[in-house]
């Protein structure tokens, strides 16, 4: 069974980036094959990866749902609706050398979802069985994992900015995870984009009250700024990159 990596946090605090970093790592490390799930609505895991998206399991999602409704079924004759869909979810699979992608994306939300969603599920399970790690990139409700489309994790990464509101933000999060009865082995908490790398006293208190675990910091870096401003993919950073580094030492530490 797949080992379920969860990555979340408020909005912009860079989890995507870190995602990105982190299954680049896994790979170089050997673990793969990595699936990597883009569960944010406004995806862009696949930017930082550097790889292109042309369907999401929400186009896919919609596409059944209103395949009754419409004149032209685009379901052949002669096969199910569920091994259409089962087809379908396959082809939004993105594979590249050592992991492959799937993107959520989102749904209009008009018609009901409860059946492709079931099916959805299903489909997800299976691949459970052959990936050793999944990482999901989330939102920070992590609606696809607390409504159980997406399978429960083992490892929860929460990342924060610098700031207060970030730490209480991510403290929230680790309540969320606690009443959605993931029980996850760990719940670590990494504060990125820290001048130089390091920790204000503030924000170590507000760690503390929140009762959050460190597992790193990881520093603010002008390169992995600009790379995301000219639309280079994070992946092809520099190895001695400060924040490839930190991220490299942050899991090293988590001994997946
Ligand atoms: N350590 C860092 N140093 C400098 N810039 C960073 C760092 N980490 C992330 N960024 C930049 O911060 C911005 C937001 O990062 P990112 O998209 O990864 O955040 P996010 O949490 O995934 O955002 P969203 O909530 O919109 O999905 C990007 O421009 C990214 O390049
Ligand atoms: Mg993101």
């Amino acid at each position: 069974m797949a080992h379920v990596i969860a990555v979340a946090g408020k909005g912009g605090v860079g989890k995507t980036t870190l995602c990105g970093m982190l299954i680049q790592y896994l790979c170089e490390k050997g673990k793969g094959p990595i699936l990597a799930v883009d569960a944010d609505a406004n995806s862009n895991l696949n930017e930082v990866l550097g790889v292109k998206v042309e369907t999401t399991l929400g186009d896919v999602r919609e596409e059944i749902a209103r395949a009754e409704l419409a004149k032209e079924n685009p379901i052949p004759t002669g096969m199910s609706k569920a091994d259409y869909a089962e087809m379908r979810f396959e082809d939004a699979l993105v594979e590249d050398d050592d992991f492959d992608l799937l993107v959520m994306g989102r749904t209009q939300g008009k018609g009901c979802y409860c059946y492709v969603n079931g099916l959805l599920q299903t489909q997800l399970a299976k691949y459970q069985n052959n990936y050793p790690y999944i990482v999901v990139d989330n939102e920070a409700g992590m609606e696809h994992i607390s409504r159980g489309v997406l399978p429960s994790m083992q490892t929860a990464i929460l990342v924060s900015d610098c700031s207060r509101r970030g730490v209480q933000a991510v403290g929230r999060i680790a309540e969320l995870i606690k009443e959605c009865d993931m029980h996850p082995d760990t719940v670590g908490l990494i504060i990125n984009r820290a001048p130089k790398g390091e920790l204000n006293k503030g924000i170590q208190e507000e760690i503390a009250n929140q009762g959050l675990t460190l597992l790193g910091v990881v520093p603010q870096d002008e390169t992995v700024y600009e790379y995301d401003c000219e639309g280079r993919p994070t992946s092809t950073l520099p190895e001695d990159n400060p924040v490839k580094t930190a991220l490299r030492a942050i899991v090293d530490n988590l001994k997946l």
